[in-house]
């Protein structure tokens, strides 16, 4: 049975059980009432016996009393019959009037007068009420309102039916859509989601649900990347440098003098690919340091200006080849608290952003001011350029490893790099307790900045 059919059922009866309830709890507490008025009448009618026997003692008339009787009689179709003992001095006498048949709920109740003047006078009457007569007016309204009652019933139970319909379907909609979608994303179409917004159990339900399935699809798109960039990253070094290995062999085998000089050049580019190929396989390795929560920084107090000037060395070379100029602008600043390497692998990985993103004739620098924050005192670090710059889909990528932006497929001589950078860089300024930020104008440029601590 489905929890649709489960839920429809269990509220239809339940609903079913409490009308069934409440016309059931009507009934008894109306018959209550009742049964307190059927001995009303009963005492009623005892009371009014009573005064014809006594009223026919003081006027010493027993005829008075036997027409009176047969009156109660036709006037109240309770009384079935009476049984009247005159007892004078010792001398009875008896009379009954009425023939009514006991039946099962004729009740008897002796009812003893005596004459107030003469207590020797007195008279006994067995009195026969026939409770069913009493109660006939009282089931005839009964029967009005159970069928009162019951059509009531049947209309809010069909109305029950409906509303527990429409409860279990709201309920179940979004529980079957879900399943559905779980199963196109185990048959791996991912990225499903599902439009339904409410503030209940179930809304949060789909919300959970819907970031599960975004963060299987970045883990999907981070999968195939890594997968793309790792087979391009190595085979495209290796396959250079079997290449080159090759060309040296042959120049060796020829043992011609200018082949020498050749070999010395392509042993330069096997290094160029070595360390490209070393470079990608450290990444990798910070990768899986951040992934397992391992990156770790040992934070010392370090001067800035010094590592930004062995970076900005390190750069001189190729920037100069592209037509760019790199400088450092980094005023005297106080020691801050890093790790030199990581702080040096921060700049390096901002700097070669910069050159290749950046033509001919741009800028790169290292800039950094001090500021305030907490009590604390920050350095803020930023790599500026005047390159091509980045739109706002492509700031949103940033920081996912193995993404890369719109911006890296036209203009961009040489190699095009993972998109590894900036997650690293991310996670190396957080282990630093620092703060990133990315501005960015397509065609005027980009800055990156990030904060360290300055060192107490
Ligand atoms: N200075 C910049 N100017 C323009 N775009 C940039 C700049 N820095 C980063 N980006 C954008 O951010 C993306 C991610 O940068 P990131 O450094 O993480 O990767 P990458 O440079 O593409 O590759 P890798 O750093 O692994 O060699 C880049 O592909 C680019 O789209
Ligand atoms: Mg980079």
């Amino acid at each position: 049975m489905t929890i649709r059919t489960r839920l429809i059922v269990s509220t239809f009866l339940l609903q079913v059980f409490s009308m069934a309830l409440l016309g059931w709890g009507v009934l008894a507490v109306r018959r209550q009432f009742q049964e307190n008025d059927l001995l009303k009448s009963a005492t009623m009618i005892e009371r009014a016996v009573e005064r014809a026997a006594s009223d026919s003692l003081i006027q010493k008339d027993d005829v008075a009393l036997l027409s009176y009787m047969k009156f109660l009689l036709g006037q109240y179709p309770a009384i079935s019959s009476a049984s009247i003992r005159w007892k004078t001095k010792g001398r009875e006498h008896s009379a009954t009037v009425g023939i009514g048949a006991p039946g099962s709920q004729t009740r008897m109740s002796r009812l003893t007068v005596s004459d107030p003047a003469d207590p020797q006078r007195a008279v006994d009457i067995d009195l026969s009420l026939d409770y069913g007569v009493l109660e006939k007016p009282f089931w005839e309204a009964n029967r009005r309102l159970a069928k009162i009652i019951l059509s009531v019933w049947g209309v809010t139970s069909l109305l029950g039916l409906f509303v527990s319909f429409l409860i279990a379907r709201g309920l179940t909609k979004p529980i079957v859509e879900l399943s559905r979608l779980a199963g196109e994303i185990g048959g791996g179409k991912l990225g499903g989601k599902l439009a339904w917004d409410s503030d209940d159990e179930l809304g949060g339900l789909v919300r959970a649900f819907n970031g599960m399935s975004t963060r299987l699809e970045e883990f999907d798109t981070v999968k195939r990347n890594f997968v793309s960039s790792v087979t391009h990253e190595l085979r495209s070094p290796l396959g250079a440098i079997e290449s080159f290995l090759q060309l040296i062999r042959e120049k060796v085998a020829a043992g011609a003098p200018e082949g020498f000089a050749q070999s010395k050049d392509y042993i330069e580019r096997i290094a160029v690919n070595v360390r490209r190929l070393s470079g990608f396989i450290n990444d990798l390795l910070d990768v899986a340091k951040i992934e397992k929560g391992k990156m770790e920084c040992v934070l010392r107090p370090m001067e800035l200006p010094v590592v930004a000037n062995e970076v900005c060395q390190f750069f001189e070379a190729k920037a100069l080849q592209q037509g760019i100029a790199i400088t450092n602008r980094l005023p005297a600043l106080p020691s801050v608290l890093g790790d030199a390497d990581r702080v040096r692998q921060i700049l390096v990985n901002l700097v070669a952003n910069g050159l290749k993103f950046t033509a001919s004739g741009g800028q790169i620098w290292i800039a950094g001011e001090q500021f305030r924050d907490g009590g604390a005192r920050w350095i803020e670090v930023t790599v500026g350029d005047t390159g091509r710059g980045m739109d706002a889909a492509d700031r949103e990528r940033l920081f996912q490893p193995f993404s890369q932006g719109r911006n890296i497929s036209e203009g961009v001589t040489g190699h095009k790099g993972t998109g590894l950078g900036l997650y690293i860089v991310k996670s190396i300024v957080d282990q630093h307790g620092g703060k990133l930020e990315v501005r960015s104008v397509p065609g005027q440029g980009t800055r990156i900045s990030f904060s360290l601590k300055v060192a107490a």
